[in-house]
Parts: C-alpha cells; sequence; structure tokens
C-alpha cells in the first residue's frame, strides 16, 4: 500500500517505489511538510522531523499544545497574514475585506485509484490499481469555507499528483489565489533547471543555482507560453544526466502558470506550482467550488534521464488518451512549407502520390484551404472550404488521399477569429476586446471568447461536419496569438479576473468535446510551433508541433531541453527544405531526418521538386523509421551527453526497447574541428550481459562493453571526398541489436 496514516498521530506518509513524502497535522489544525526524498521506512511517529527551534525574530501563535512561529516551519499549504510572510498558497477575499483565513484539519479519506477531472485535462488510472487518492480535508470555521487538499500516489512511477477543491458554505468570498501544490524543502543547495525560450527557440536548458529571495517561471499570455514552460527541475549542483538527485515539477494545465520557488531567510525552499495569480480571481457563492488544476511531483537521487523516464512512462500510462498512447503513429507529409497558402487541389495531388510512392502515410493539409485565405489577413472562423481552390470541396480532396491509401489531416485554428471573415459579420460580439479600447491583432487575428457557450458550439458544429464530410483521421490545431484586451462581455465586472481560467475551461471543453465525439482522430496541438507545448494540452492532443524552426542543429537544442520534461512521441518533428526557411542553414538530408526520427516522424517540403537521389534517401528514410518507430515513439530515451557539455558541440540521444534488445542512438556533432582526438560513443540502457551488434556488423560486443568501453566514432570527414560530404552538421546513427 502506497498510503500509510497514523490516525492518532494525524501523520500521512505516502511511499512510491523509491520515495517518501511525508506530512503531518500541526498543533493549530493545518498541515506541515516533514519530508520528501528517497524512501524511508514507515514509523509511528517522526518527532525528529518535525522538531524546531523558536527564533526571537518573528511572530508566535500560542495554541493549546504550545507555542509555534509558522514561518520557522514547512508547511503543506499555506495562507498568508497569521505570521508566514513567504509567498502563499492560497488568498481569499471574505465579504468584510478580511483576508486572513485558519483552515484546520478535519479529517481524511482514502480512495483506490484516481479519478479523472471534469472540466479539467488530469492524470488518471482508469483500472483503478495503480494508484491510490488521500484527501485531507480542512475548514475555515467562522467562514464556513473548506478546503480539500488531494494527493495522488502514482507507486511504480515515482509520481505523486497534487491539487486542491474550496468549497463555500457561506458568504460570497473571492479565492484571490489558489495554486495547486506547495513544497517546503529543508534547505536551498538546489540548481534551478528551466526551459525558456521564444518563438522557433522553445524550451532552451537554463541552469542556474538558487539564490536569496523568489524566482519564478510563469506566463500571462493566457497560453503555457514559447517564453516559459510550466515544467522544471530542482538538481543537487552535481546532478547530471546520469547521476544524482533532482525533483521534477509539472503542471496540468495551459493558461497563465506561475512556477515560483522562494528562498527564505534560513535557506529552506519553497516552491508553489499553479495558475499565476496575477490576472486571477474566482468568486464563490454559496454552495461553490473551485478545483485547481494538477501539480505533478517527482523524484529520484538517479540522475536527469530517469527523472524523465519515470515521468514520461507516467504520462503514457496516467496522461495520454489511451487510445494512442501506445499507439504508433503516423509518418506524415504537411505541405506548410511545401506551398505556403498558395495551393490548390492540382497542385497537391503530385505531392500525395508522391508521397505514397515514398511510404508517407497520412498527408496533412496545413493553413490556407477555407474561406478565401490566401495570406493571412482574412478567414479565421469560416470553416468551410475554399471552393477555388477545391472544385471537388474538401471531401472530394479527402476522398483522393485516401484513395492514395493515405490518411487525411486537416489545419484548423479553431480559437481565431479575423476581421475580414463571414464569421465576423455575423458575431463581431464573440470577439475578445475591451470596451472603449482599442484591439490589437497579431499576426493580423484576434481571439473569440471562448468563454461564451455559444461560441463553443459553434466551433464543434462546423468543425465536426468537416470531420465527417472527409473523414478525417488528424487534426492539426493551431493558436498563433496569445491574448490581449481580455475582458468577457458575458462576465460581469466582479467575474472579469476568471477571465483568462475560463477561456481555457472553453477551449477543454472543446477539445473534449471533439475527442470524445471522435474519439480515432488523432490530434496533434500547435501553437506557432510550441507556444503551448504542456500537459494540459497533451492529455487531448498526445502530440504538439513541437517548434517552427525546423532547422536540424536548432531543433537539436530545441529537442533536447523538451526531452527532460516530455517524451519523443510528444512532439511533431519534420524533415524540411534547405536552405533552411527560418535560419538559411544547409544540412544534409541525413542529418535533417536523423533529428528528426527522435519524435513523431513527417516531411514538410515540396517532394515534388527533389532530385531522384533524395527521393530514393527519403524512401530508405521512412523503411528505417517504420522499422524501429516503436522505439523513437515507445522507447526509453536517454540523452547521453551532459548539459554542460551538450551545449557546446555535441548531443547524443538514445532510444531503448524495454527488453533491452535494441536501441538505436544518434551522435550529433555541430561543428567539426581540425585534427580532433578520438571518439567514443558512450551507449546506455543496454543489458550488461547481452551480446549486441552495432550497424549490422561482424564484430560482438556485451553491453557492458558498449556503456563502459565506448564505441569508436570514425573521423567525421572523409578526406577521399571532402566536397560531397560537408562535415559541419554531422550525424552517425547506430542501430544496436542483440546477437
Ligand atoms: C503556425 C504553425 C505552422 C503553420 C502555420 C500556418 O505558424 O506553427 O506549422 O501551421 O501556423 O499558418
Amino acid at each position: 500500500m502506497g498510503i500509510h496514516v497514523n490516525e492518532e498521530q494525524q501523520l500521512f506518509h505516502l511511499q512510491t517505489a523509491k520515495t517518501s513524502y511525508i506530512f503531518k497535522i500541526l498543533e493549530n489544525g493545518q498541515a506541515g511538510q516533514l519530508y520528501y526524498g528517497p524512501k524511508i521506512p514507515v514509523k509511528k511517529d517522526y518527532q525528529n522531523l518535525a522538531s524546531r527551534e523558536e527564533h526571537d525574530c518573528t511572530n508566535t501563535l500560542t495554541v493549546d499544545q504550545g507555542d509555534f512561529q509558522l514561518e520557522l516551519i514547512k508547511q503543506e499549504y499555506a495562507g498568508l497574514g497569521k505570521g508566514d510572510y513567504r509567498y502563499p498558497a492560497y488568498q481569499i477575499t471574505y465579504p468584510n475585506g478580511s483576508r486572513i483565513s485558519e483552515f484546520a484539519y478535519t479529517g481524511y479519506k482514502l480512495a483506490k485509484g484516481k479519478k479523472r477531472l471534469g472540466d479539467l485535462p488530469s492524470t488518471f488510472d482508469d483500472r483503478g490499481d495503480d494508484a491510490q487518492t488521500l484527501t485531507v480535508r480542512f475548514k475555515d470555521e467562522l467562514a464556513n469555507v473548506r478546503l480539500d487538499l488531494h494527493y495522488t500516489v502514482f507507486e511504480k512511477e515515482d509520481v505523486i499528483v497534487r491539487s486542491a477543491t474550496f468549497t463555500n458554505h457561506g458568504e460570497p468570498i473571492t479565492l484571490n489565489r489558489a495554486l495547486s501544490a506547495q513544497l517546503d524543502l529543508p534547505d536551498s543547495d538546489y540548481d534551478l533547471l528551466q526551459f525558456s525560450g521564444t518563438w522557433a527557440r522553445e524550451r532552451h536548458l537554463i541552469r542556474t543555482h538558487l539564490r536569496s529571495g523568489v524566482q519564478s517561471i510563469s506566463s500571462l499570455r493566457d497560453a503555457s507560453s514559447h517564453q516559459q514552460n510550466p515544467f522544471f527541475i530542482l538538481a543537487r549542483p552535481h546532478t547530471d544526466n546520469n547521476q544524482g538527485a533532482a525533483f521534477g515539477f509539472n503542471f496540468i494545465y495551459s493558461g497563465n502558470f506561475l512556477d515560483s520557488v522562494e528562498v527564505d531567510q534560513f535557506d529552506t525552499t519553497r516552491v508553489l506550482v499553479g495558475i499565476n495569480p496575477d490576472e486571477f480571481g474566482w468568486r464563490l457563492d454559496n454552495g461553490d467550488s473551485f478545483q485547481t488544476p494538477e501539480a505533478v511531483m517527482t523524484y529520484t537521487d538517479q540522475g536527469l534521464n530517469q527523472l524523465s523516464q519515470q515521468l514520461g512512462s507516467f504520462y503514457a500510462d496516467h496522461l495520454i488518451n489511451p487510445h494512442f498512447a501506445h499507439e504508433e503513429r503516423p509518418i506524415l507529409i504537411n505541405n506548410w512549407e511545401a506551398t505556403f497558402m498558395d495551393f490548390n487541389e492540382a497542385k497537391l495531388m503530385p505531392i500525395v502520390k508522391k508521397a505514397h510512392e515514398l511510404g508517407i502515410e497520412m498527408f496533412v493539409l496545413d493553413d490556407g484551404w477555407f474561406g478565401h485565405r490566401d495570406n493571412d489577413r482574412s478567414s479565421l472562423g469560416d470553416w468551410f472550404v475554399d471552393q477555388k481552390k477545391f472544385t471537388n470541396g474538401i471531401s472530394g480532396f479527402a476522398k483522393k488521399v485516401h484513395e492514395q491509401g493515405l490518411k487525411f489531416g486537416l489545419w484548423f485554428e479553431p480559437e481565431m477569429i479575423s476581421i475580414d471573415s463571414k464569421l465576423y459579420e455575423k458575431h463581431p460580439d464573440w470577439m475578445i476586446s475591451t470596451p472603449g479600447r482599442q484591439s490589437t491583432p497579431a499576426r493580423n487575428q484576434y481571439v473569440l471568447d471562448m468563454t461564451r457557450p455559444e461560441v463553443v458550439d459553434y466551433l464543434v458544429d462546423h468543425i465536426s461536419a468537416i470531420i465527417k464530410q472527409t473523414k478525417l483521421d488528424y487534426i492539426k490545431w493551431d493558436m498563433n496569438r496569445n491574448i490581449t484586451e481580455m475582458y468577457g462581455s458575458k462576465l460581469g465586472a466582479d467575474r472579469q479576473l476568471e477571465f483568462a481560467h475560463r477561456y481555457i475551461l472553453g477551449v477543454y471543453q472543446l477539445y473534449s468535446r471533439l475527442t470524445n465525439a471522435f474519439p480515432k482522430v488523432l490530434f496533434e496541438s500547435c501553437a506557432s510551433g510550441g507556444g503551448r507545448f504542456d500537459l494540459g494540452m497533451m492529455y487531448y492532443a498526445p502530440q504538439a508541433w513541437c517548434s517552427d524552426d525546423t532547422d536540424a542543429v536548432e531543433r537539436i537544442k530545441i529537442q533536447d531541453g523538451t526531452s527532460y520534461g516530455y517524451t519523443p512521441s510528444m512532439w511533431g518533428a519534420h524533415v524540411s527544405a534547405v536552405p533552411n526557411d527560418q535560419v538559411g542553414r544547409l544540412t544534409s538530408i541525413e542529418t535533417r531526418a536523423a533529428v528528426a526520427y527522435f519524435g513523431d516522424f513527417g516531411y514538410e517540403l515540396d517532394i515534388t521538386k527533389l532530385p531522384a537521389d533524395q527521393l530514393a534517401t527519403i524512401k530508405k528514410q521512412v523503411a528505417f523509421y517504420k522499422q524501429y518507430r516503436h522505439l523513437f515513439q515507445q522507447g526509453t530515451f536517454y540523452r547521453l551527453e551532459n548539459p554542460d557539455t551538450a551545449s557546446q558541440n555535441v548531443y547524443g540521444w538514445q532510444v531503448v526497447s524495454a527488453d533491452k534488445t535494441e536501441a538505436v542512438a544518434a551522435r550529433f556533432q555541430i561543428l567539426n574541428g581540425a585534427n580532433p582526438a578520438y571518439i567514443r560513443f558512450y551507449f546506455q540502457g543496454l543489458d550488461p550481459d547481452k551480446t549486441y551488434t552495432v550497424n549490422g556488423g561482424k564484430e560482438k560486443f556485451s553491453g557492458a562493453e558498449l556503456m563502459h568501453v565506448g564505441y569508436f566514432v570514425p573521423r567525421i570527414m572523409d578526406r577521399t571526398k571532402p566536397e560531397k560530404d560537408p562535415s559541419d552538421f554531422s550525424a552517425h546513427l547506430f542501430v544496436v541489436k542483440e546477437a
């Protein structure tokens, strides 16, 4: 059993396979955090962990059992205003304007399994045999408000999922702050690993040592954003990919978030994960509840690869839609970088036919097929086909694609509206704007008010009709701008701070209705590339377009950063044309494919314009990916170089089968150097006692040898044909098989 409750001591010990998480009810009835780290035995009480000294510098709370000082205590879910001066997990404003709460423990409930949350994406244990859920209940007597803290233990994966519910049984109140998880750690000797960037440069790893004060990662764009990702790690300073202790935190949410790490005056560390309290406020009338999204926490003392792997298997079994979690995803060709919006059926059909010849499995028609959209100034919201481009309608084109034996996918940007659209003519008030203020377009477009049920209904109807007409297999759901002039014309003045969250609930509502109605349609989320790459989206759309930057070298950095918190089956990765559209770089088609193999593989270039030798190469690449797709998408992923060295010039990735009988690895070297040292490539995750071959060679190696002695990599430049073999941006691929 994963959760141990000592009722007498009011002590809760949550155990996973390798970790312990312990908290207890304090003298004033709130919960105090005792420990999170490597598993320790269950004991009746942990006096030593709970002990504390009084300090002179702060205020003291006197209760029946004695005095204590909140500021010096590690807490489970703290408020502000009673002597803990650190940033709180929640704050409530009561009818008289006061903001002091006193939640005291009233009991707990233990349940098998993990139920899904109603309106929010969430973790689950549908079979009810993998997880255990603890709800610890508190009440503020004076205000008659209840607080439930939920903890689900996923034992096998060493993951704990947390959230909170507030329920009001008293006078109307306002929740000003309601984060999902708080974790107080006893010291601050950690590095913060965050994944930051911008459009076309998402999720680059930044590692800094914690310092006194608050350091945070956040978004106020009402999207998880290109700029910051909700996933972050706290690692001991010497932790690297292969060894060392680290906590990982993620958030199952796609809107404004806050990850805050506060190091206080005594070098204790407080972690908060949740909805950003800025631009948030939620009125709770008598009988109303507010459920926070879920936060995911994990710990390992086995290095960052292990941390990523335990999260990866957790997502596959308890977050991703089970229809797709273990399904092989199709190899697709997307027409965006081949044609942009300049296409019609006649121009696309040769691409479709050629794709079929090459073994590609799905054709995805990107932006520009609807309304009269020849550029980005019109038609968003008009989800009906442009008859000029498709004289047989979209269903006629879809039929032809299907007849070629390919699946068919379509691009939508459901949440958006163009001023030049039929939708705007009919419903100008559906566009988000603030009365009397100028609206600011981005990419010439505006955002629909997803808090309004009629908007969601309209989108369900129109998108469903297209899905049915085309027997659609896949949807790329894009979202190309963030929200400005936030205002809900149907929300009262006192509810405007609910808008940002209600918008995201509207998006989830649309996702939920479409994915339930069409369970076989594969969704890929996108937001100008990876601008909404988060677990909230992944719950509905099991893969996301990783970045609009398809340059192989830039993609190495992006995919490497992404891999810390997500797994390759979660990101789309395509081979595009050179010179690359985003950076103008020339890389070989082999390097471009080697990078894109590690992900949901595809092509995004005009294959009707390529020379025969490149087409022959693509055919082989497609066959290669099909042969090892189960490894690339479902294998265990390793980063083979450590962050400090990887940021220089060399990256290595590997995927291994669960039974360790086969693996594929790649070594990427960005720039070549003159007269290089011998290169050895060290594999990981193999069975030391198994015997393997590499790339079909005759020599046999033990797994131990490949992991510890390494494998010799020949010089990158073949001096006999230097002009044919550009030496920069090289990729070496290794297929390892049990002999
Ligand atoms: C975004 C996406 C691209 C493409 C375009 C279409 O930028 O990230 O992949 O779909 O929109 O407008």
